[in-house]
């Protein structure tokens, strides 16, 4: 069998005052007339049934699931009582997983990316599924790099190459998280990188061997958990213990020190819609370089990203600027700090 997992625990704190911490980012829609993470559901659908789709996420967002996601059966949203990053995430749901669908292989994703070829995602998918069984590896879905982005993993493919299903099938050498520029750079320069999408597919159990090995009070602090499993004070075990997991990645805590990985590269119109400035690449622009929602008048305004929320906004004599209005809050933010949004999240926390 096939099981989906769907991370969803992002505060989506690059897309404030849109994204809020009791509605997040994965929840709007921001590309289209569906929300992201309906998107998301949306396009593995076409692999596989509702029922093998997990969702993990925090407790606020569980009715928001329900809500968006009706069809959802509910035992299939995975409530974490913190958030710890993503291995705590993918190492609570495969004890979960394995419990309903034994060995199963595991397709772990966003909840918040945009996909444009749907159908070549899903035979992309199709193919991972493939090799993470027959040679019990790690697949990732790689992604040909445009530029040095410094806030994505990078994969280093080797010559080392398999054709399944007409595609591509490389054995990696290594697995690098978040490099800094000037290695990002060279990376690019060698040609044999690619960008980690963020979609990772396993058997179950070879991520359990995985976690045993690299994350071993990990491992037991998942033992404990899947001894009570079908106990009475199963809610209560996982509260306790899962706030002793570890605060790491599945990139730095596993991936960077596995050998045994292999990518796919993808042509399918990636974007993980990272912060403000994505929506340039995702939406029509107009005549100057704008993108444009809602009640807006502009003269003489280049290159800016302006959302109103009803509200008339008028610009004259504007470049390069993110604007959006919502009810309490109006951003004004230089493009170029789009990643920062951030830091005002943190002044407004300690001002409190
Ligand atoms: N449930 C849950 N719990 N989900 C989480 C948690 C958590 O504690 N932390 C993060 N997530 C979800 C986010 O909502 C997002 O959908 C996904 O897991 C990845 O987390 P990010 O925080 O967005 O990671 P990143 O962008 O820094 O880096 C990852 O994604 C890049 C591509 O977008 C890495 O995998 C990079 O290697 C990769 O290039
Ligand atoms: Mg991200």
């Amino acid at each position: 069998t096939i099981t989906c997992v769907i991370m969803a625990g992002g505060k989506g704190e690059r897309f404030w005052p849109k994204s809020r911490t009791n509605l997040p980012k994965q929840f709007l829609n921001i590309s289209g007339n569906k929300s992201m993470i309906q998107q998301s559901i949306a396009r593995l659908e076409n692999l596989i049934d509702i029922s093998q789709i997990f969702i993990v996420t925090n407790g606020l967002y569980a009715e928001l699931i329900k809500a968006q996601i009706p069809h959802l059966p509910h035992e299939n949203i995975i409530i974490e009582p913190i958030g710890r990053n993503t291995a705590p995430c993918i190492g609570l749901a495969s004890i979960l997983i394995e419990e309903r669908f034994p060995d199963s292989t595991m397709i772990v994703l966003p909840s918040d990316h945009i996909i444009e070829n749907e159908e070549g995602f899903i035979r992309i998918l199709e193919t991972a599924v493939e090799v993470a069984q027959d040679n019990k590896s790690l697949v990732t879905l790689g992604i040909q790099p445009g530029y040095p982005e410094t806030g994505y993993g990078y994969i280093e493919s080797t010559d080392q190459r398999e054709i399944v299903n007409e595609l591509d099938v490389l054995k990696v050498n290594k697995f690098v998280e978040k490099p800094d520029q000037a290695t990002a750079e060279s990376y690019l320069e060698a040609g044999n990188y690619y960008w980690n999408s963020g979609i990772f597919v396993w058997r179950t159990e070879v991520i359990r061997k995985y976690i045993q090995q690299l994350m071993p009070e990990m491992h037991d602090i998942l033992e404990t958990m899947r001894a009570a499993f079908g106990n009475a004070n199963f809610a209560e075990v996982i509260k306790d213990e899962f706030i002793k997991m570890p605060d790491q990645s599945i990139d730095y805590g596993i991936m960077e020190k596995v050998d045994n990985i292999y990518v796919i590269p993808c042509v399918f119109g990636w974007d993980d819609v990272g912060s403000w400035t994505a929506l340039e690449r995702i939406n029509e622009l107009d005549e100057n370089g704008n993108v444009i929602k809602g009640n807006i008048l502009n003269l003489d305004t280049k290159r800016c990203i302006i959302e109103s929320n009803g509200k008339l906004i008028a610009t004259l004599g504007i470049e390069d600027l993110i604007i959006v209005d919502t009810e309490d809050v109006t951003l004004i933010c230089s493009k170029d700090k789009a990643q920062e949004v951030k830091l005002l999240l943190k002044e407004l926390r300690m001002q409190k």
